[in-house]
């Protein structure tokens, strides 16, 4: 009886497991190829950064980053211990960290963002912001994550803006809408908003998919999620994926670049092509020279915080 029953579902499963698997492939396969708007121009960005960054290196300008020690910050590092272009890069965090590995440029400050303003001259003379302050959404109540991703990412625009920020970029989310529904993508929505307003003469806004890196914290639903995904971002990588890595040299490139829009908005396929690692969208005269072996790739160490 038993065998007569298996007999007839485990075809069905397999077979529904058949359509299932068909049927999200043919969603990330068009989520892969479906067309970039104002492509062009992303591209323009990886072309014009290789072009660029001796110029910009000569301006001697200096950074701040708050966000360092997260994923998306500690490759943002070190990409910018690769490329060199920053004089001096303050890391503005709530605890410190060794450096080491990287270059003299940098330094650290240690703050309270609830009491950003108290340290307002630690931001004194950076014309380049790089914030990729966050939180998990998934682990922690909403009041922290709107404290964190919405007022603290505010905060410190507002601060540095008043210390003369010329370029503020910021790491926020796909989908975020301040019309949302979702809670997560509501802060990110409300946090962009206010940030337009601020007027800086440059705001760039990255709107990741889901972040690929080897996370140093232990988030157990994280890996399980990313062990699922990299199958998919191996066959569609720039359909709902992002790698930490790309992510920070896309945000490097757009700041390199020169670019007479006042905000930049890159979703997550963008980002891909601003990094320089999404050649095949591009028209054959906009392909970075290096986009093979790109100029600010990483150093294969995993640096220890
Ligand atoms: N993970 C994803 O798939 C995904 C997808 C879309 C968008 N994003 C966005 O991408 C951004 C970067 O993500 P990530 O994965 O790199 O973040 P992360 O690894 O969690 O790092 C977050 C950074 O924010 C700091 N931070 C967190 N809570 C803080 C607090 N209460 N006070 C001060 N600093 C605090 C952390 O400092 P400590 O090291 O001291 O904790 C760390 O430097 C976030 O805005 C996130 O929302 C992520």
């Amino acid at each position: 009886m038993l065998w007569f029953k298996c007999d007839e579902i485990i075809p069905g499963v397999i077979l529904a497991l058949i359509y299932v698997a068909l049927s999200l492939s043919g969603v990330f396969f068009y989520m892969e190829y479906e067309g970039i708007e104002d492509v062009d121009s992303h591209c323009r960005v990886a072309y014009s950064a290789e072009k660029h960054i001796d110029t910009f290196r000569q301006k001697n300008s200096s950074a701040f980053v708050v966000g360092f020690s997260g994923e998306v910050g500690r490759h943002l590092l070190e990409t910018l211990d690769q490329a060199k272009v920053f004089s001096r890069i303050v890391l503005i965090g709530r605890r410190t960290i060794n450096l080491d590995h990287l270059g003299p440029e940098f330094e650290q400050r240690r703050v309270r963002f609830d009491l950003l303003e108290d340290y307002a001259e630690t931001f004194d003379g950076l014309d380049y912001g790089f914030c990729t302050l966050g939180t998990s959404h998934s682990s922690v109540l909403s009041a922290e994550f709107n404290r964190v991703d919405h007022d603290y990412v505010l905060k410190t625009a507002e601060v540095a803006k008043a210390k003369g920020c010329k370029h503020f970029t910021v790491v926020s989310s796909h989908g975020a809408d301040s019309n949302s529904s979702f809670f997560f993508k509501q802060a990110k929505g409300l946090m962009e908003e206010t940030l337009m307003e601020m007027k800086f003469d440059r705001l760039s806004i990255f709107r990741p998919g889901v972040l690929l890196c080897d996370r140093k914290e232990h988030r157990p639903g994280d890996t399980i999620f990313q062990s699922l995904l990299r199958p998919i971002a191996y066959f569609f990588p720039t359909a709902v994926t992002l790698p930490v890595e790309t992510a920070a040299i896309a945000m490097l490139n757009n700041v390199i670049a020169p670019n007479n829009r006042t905000v930049d908005i890159y979703e997550n396929k963008a980002i891909h092509v601003v990094a320089g690692m999404a050649s095949q969208y591009c028209p054959p005269e906009l392909v970075p020279l290096k986009h093979h072996d790109h100029s600010f790739h990483h150093k294969d160490h995993d640096s220890e915080f």
